[in-house]
């Protein structure tokens, strides 16, 4: 049996890691600006991180729901320090595309309604409703096609207002949106959508799952525009690897018995990798880290002449070269031993490194960078 090819994978196997550096099969260690999907957050291979996991993994892996897990609780405890979402509620899944599914599942039982406002260029997953709220038509099969999804534009209040009516359960927007090249929505915007949504009776569902969890150099991006959301989805970062995904609740909406369900989410194990993951975080600064590395790298890089757009806010970067990112993005990968992410369609490297990236890194990855594109170094 071979393995289904759904992806294009680069002929390179890694099989160790630690922090920021990844090694390969042949012994090549690389730096790792990409995290694996903005998915290590605390960095690989975390001394506390492997000690908890282990520990629990030997003592108790997994029990299902049907039991108390006191490690949730624990989890929530951490989240409602570091996110100031003090009295939201806590649901935990698996992945990220699960939590947007879940979300956008209880806005349309709490409103009653069916509707959904979605944004052009998003992405959320790849499940039924989360395929059905991204903007990529390639990645939707006919089952998934539906009129209950609308579109909107990203920092146009009017194409939303034009929408909007007494069916619309809820709006969904990326904290920044990373698959579609890291876009911003402006603060003004962000404050319209929030008013909107409330004189309506919509929710607001904020997916943080790729800009959240620090990356932004506060704990959610949302957070920059000093707006709440009505449920938030989180993944990737979350567990520095082990799959969990999760939903953070407006108290507002109240829990019905079989509402919502999993058989693997907050389970012992992955539960512990979150908890481990937070505390990591909280002990390290490394949300100010996020938001000081980022500057650093932006400072630098707006000095380079072959870079036509600089985008994002901490360390999710989006670089528009003027040349071809793709083709840059190899170019750091095989000739400078530097993985970063990309957006094809906006031609678009994307940088999302894991949160604890020190100096050296920023610089190594800066001297690449310019290298790569054949610019002076900048002065130190
Ligand atoms: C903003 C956003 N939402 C949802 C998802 C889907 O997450 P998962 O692949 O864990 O289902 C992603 C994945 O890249 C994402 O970037």
């Amino acid at each position: 049996m071979h393995t289904f090819e759904v992806y294009k994978v680069y002929p390179i196997s890694i099989v160790k890691a630690k922090g920021c550096e990844l090694t390969d099969s042949e012994g090549k260690k690389y730096l790792d600006f990409y995290g694996g999907h903005g998915v290590i957050s605390i960095g690989h291979c975390q001394d506390d991180y492997v000690k908890g996991v282990a520990e629990q993994l030997s003592t108790l892996g997994f029990y299902s729901n049907s039991v108390q897990i006191p490690q949730q609780e624990e989890l929530a405890i951490h989240l409602t320090k570091i996110s100031g979402y003090t009295d939201y509620k806590l649901f935990l899944c698996n992945s990220g595309a699960e939590a947007n599914e879940n979300a956008l599942k209880l806005a349309s039982f709490y409103t009653n309604r069916s509707k959904v406002i979605a944004f052009k260029h998003s992405f959320h997953g790849r499940t039924s409703l989360a395929v059905a709220v991204t903007d990529n038509p390639k990645i939707q099969a006919p089952v998934n096609e539906t009129d209950k999804v609308l579109w909107a534009e990203l920092n146009n209040i009017e194409s939303v207002k034009a929408l909007m009516d007494n069916d619309v359960a809820a709006v969904i927007i990326e904290g920044i949106q990373g698959v579609g090249g890291v876009q911003m929505p402006t603060t003004e915007f962000m404050k319209q959508l929030r008013e909107l949504c409330t004189q309506n009776g919509s929710l607001l569902i904020v997916d943080e799952i790729q800009s959240g969890y620090g990356r932004t150099g506060k704990f959610f991006a949302h957070q920059h525009h000093d707006v709440k959301a009505d449920i938030i989805s989180m993944a990737k970062g979350i567990a520095n690897g082990f799959p969990v995904g999760a939903i953070l609740i407006n108290p507002e909406i109240k829990a019905v018995f079989g509402m919502l369900g999993t058989t693997f989410g907050g389970n012992h194990l992955g539960c512990r990798a979150a908890i481990e993951t937070v505390k990591v975080m909280e002990k390290n600064n490394y949300v100010e880290n996020a938001a000081k590395m980022g500057k650093y790298l932006k400072e630098k890089l707006s000095l380079n002449k072959e870079i036509k757009d600089l985008r994002g806010e901490g360390l999710i970067i989006g670089v528009e070269p003027k040349g071809n990112a793709s083709e840059l993005r190899d170019k750091l990968l095989f000739d400078y031993h530097i993985f970063t992410g990309f957006s094809g369609s906006v031609n678009t490297i994307r940088l999302i490194p894991p949160l604890c990236i020190t100096k050296k890194e920023a610089d190594m990855f800066i001297e690449a960078f310019f290298k790569a594109t054949n610019q002076p170094l900048p002065t130190k």
